[in-house]
């Protein structure tokens, strides 16, 4: 029998599909415009579900996490490429939700976050991580999944959530995947293609920047290289270049709990982001 990859458009298609499965449900929330480092998420999950469970994979541009200055219209929608992605890594399902029919037009009830989120792109991103929050919670309950795939590339987004899990008791685990990267250190990213090929070249300078300044002992010199080395790459505008605790997220003042070296990077039209462990050194 040939699988064929169930389409769910509406919360009540995705609850019908989801009724009486009991078994493994493993959920990928993406945003599309799926490079490898999604597919790799996917094939995760795949794994994860085994034979007998269900991979679901959303797909859906999020408008309340972004910024009014940011990029929600022109984000890339390749819905048909996107599609293929999913098939060839092994999806059950892909909930593929309306803007209209995930918020209500005066939806007033939202998930908040007050403490992991308000550092590091929360800063510079007021309300992202609040947007986050509330379609993942969203994206939860429309699908029930038993596990749910988030990739370590987005660090913050991946403890914030963890935490609403933890807060709201969501019956659900949360899988961590490892960054995918390009073979010159250039984290997978949508956003790498608002990249000019100029800037493209430019870009694996800033991992390369955040690996030789990791081989340093502390925190304070660790951020001051890496700053250094990222400053001087041409038309690179620093965000934050920050050395945290891997899970609270604040300060990393030694290196006796396990750390994080987070970066948000401005190059071109593009904000990249970018984080390597800091392990503890005992
Ligand atoms: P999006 O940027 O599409 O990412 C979807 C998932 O893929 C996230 O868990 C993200 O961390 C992971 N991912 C992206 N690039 C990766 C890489 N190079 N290596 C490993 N994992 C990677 O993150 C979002 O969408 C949204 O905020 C979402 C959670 C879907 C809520 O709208």
């Amino acid at each position: 029998m040939i699988a064929v990859m169930k389409s769910l458009k509406t919360i009540a298609a995705a609850r019908r599909w989801r009724k009486g499965l009991e078994k493994k449900v493993v959920l990928v929330p993406t945003m599309g415009a799926l490079h490898h480092g999604h597919e790799a998420l996917i094939r995760h999950a795949r794994k994860l579900a085994g034979t007998d469970g269900e991979v679901v994979v959303s797909i859906f541009v999020n408008p309340t996490q972004f910024g009014p200055k940011e990029d929600f219209n022109a984000y890339p929608r390749p819905l048909a490429k996107d599609l293929a992605v999913c098939k060839r890594a092994g999806a059950d399902a892909v909930f593929l939700p309306r803007v209209d029919e995930m918020y209500a037009s005066d939806a007033s009830v939202t998930v908040a976050e007050s403490n992991l989120s308000e550092t590091l792109c929360g800063r510079s991103r007021p309300g992202h991580f609040g947007g986050v929050c509330t379609v993942v919670a969203k994206l939860f309950l429309a699908t029930q999944p038993t596990h749910a795939v988030f990739g370590e590339k987005d660090w913050q987004q991946l403890a914030t959530l963890r935490r609403m899990v933890r807060d709201l008791n969501f019956p659900i685990a949360i899988e961590p995947f490892p960054t995918v990267r390009e073979p010159d250190g250039l984290a997978a990213s949508s956003r790498n293609a608002y990249l000019t090929p100029a800037e493209r070249t430019l870009a694996p300078r800033i991992h390369a920047a955040m690996a030789e300044a990791s081989k340093l002992k502390s925190p304070r010199a660790i951020m001051k290289s890496c700053t250094a080395a990222i400053g001087k790459i041409p038309g690179a505008r620093i965000d934050y270049i920050e050395a945290v605790d891997a899970s609270t997220l604040r300060s990393l003042s030694n290196r006796k709990t396990a750390g994080r070296l987070a970066v948000a990077v401005f190059l071109g039209k593009a904000r990249l982001i970018d984080n390597i462990p800091l392990p503890s050194i005992p």
